[in-house]
């Protein structure tokens, strides 16, 4: 059994112009101690994802289906009451995509962590406070920022706060949505050795979700490559950068031949991604894909196994190589 098992979710955001089809049937699993990478350009439906697993959507969201098992057992139909109180935070937590912003500028750092435990667990505030002391040390703020204001405190530091408050009460998942476009570059390459560090000496697993290749192949074992709210191609992180099989994959690949340097590579190739209200009929990549054919513009791929544990959605898939 995996530690979180995700299977078939979809959802919809209601817009004036139609249903916005951002998660398509998405499945994935996540095992103790795996970052599992989601990656693709803006727009795929990669946030959404991760707001569809903690259901924390906008009033406009309407969850089709899926489940979502952790340590087996089904959290989609659990009451909200149950999800805050028993997986959120403590379960899984989530370091939002605008998560600097979302420290609030009226109350000092230390004390939102603080709070964040409280609302969360049964522990005194003294002991919260010892806490954010240790937690703030451990992800390298001096415990005497802990009464510093966020508007105090450089980008950086922000984000270790984020990724503090994400700790806070040791969870088996986090999900980091982006955590480090809104820095610079030394900083980012900080935080994410940071969020490696943790990852592993708490053994945690973790969803990192980007719109930066070299991030990929820097920090995940597995990855979910993400195309118009669907999974396209599903592998080991090896088996994506050294064999993929999905065209948009290695148009990626080829786009950046030097994936692994240490630059910021963003998923970009020519063409425009489909259009989540009108979705064609056939592959969705069809007209950005130079080997599309007329039987890939009118049926569609599924996620089949072109090789053992190497998922792609394409008819071709076999015949593809870099
Ligand atoms: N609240 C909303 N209402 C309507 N449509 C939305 C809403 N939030 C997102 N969308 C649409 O859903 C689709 C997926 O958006 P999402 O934010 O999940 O993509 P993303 O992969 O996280 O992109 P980015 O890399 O830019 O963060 C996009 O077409 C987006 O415009
Ligand atoms: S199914 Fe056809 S259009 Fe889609 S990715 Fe494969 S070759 Fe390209
Ligand atoms: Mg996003």
């Amino acid at each position: 059994m995996s530690l979180l098992e995700v299977s078939g979710l979809k959802m919809y955001y209601q817009t004036r112009e139609g249903p916005v089809h951002a998660v398509d049937g998405i499945s994935f699993t996540l095992e103790k101690g795996e970052i599992l990478g989601l990656a693709g350009e803006s727009g795929s439906g990669k946030s959404s994802i991760a707001l569809t697993l903690l259901r924390l959507l906008p009033s406009n969201a309407q969850v089709l289906e899926g489940t979502v098992r952790l340590d087996g057992r089904e959290i989609m139909t659990l009451s909200e009451e149950k999800l805050r109180r028993e997986i959120r935070w403590k379960r899984i937590s989530l370091i939002s995509q605008a998560a600097m912003n979302a420290l609030n500028p009226v109350f000092r750092v230390g004390d939102q962590i603080k709070e964040a435990i409280l609302a969360h667990s049964d522990i005194d505030k003294d002991t919260a406070e010892l806490k954010v002391k240790d937690l703030l040390t451990e992800v390298g703020i001096p415990p005497d920022r802990y009464s510093s204001y966020p508007h105090e405190l450089s980008g950086g530091m922000k984000q270790r706060s984020i990724i503090a408050m994400a700790l806070s009460l040791d969870p088996d998942i986090v999900i980091a949505d982006e955590p480090t476009t809104a820095l610079d570059v030394i900083v980012q390459a900080q935080i994410l050795v940071l969020l490696r560090n943790l990852q592993r000496s708490k053994r945690m697993a973790m969803i990192l979700i980007t719109h930066d290749l070299s991030l990929v192949a820097e920090m995940c074992d597995e990855v979910a490559i993400i195309y118009g709210g669907e999974v396209v191609e599903y592998a080991s992180a090896s088996k994506i950068f050294h064999n993929p099989k999905h065209p948009y994959t290695i148009g990626l690949i080829k786009a950046f031949p030097n994936i692994v340097a240490k630059k910021s590579r963003l998923i970009s190739i020519p063409g425009s991604p489909p259009d989540l209200i009108h979705l064609p009929v056939g592959c969705r990549f069809a007209p950005r894909c130079p080997y599309a054919t007329s039987k890939c513009k009118s049926e569609k791929p599924e996620l089949l196994e072109v090789e053992p544990s190497h998922l792609a959605r394409c008819w071709y898939a076999s015949d593809m190589h870099l």
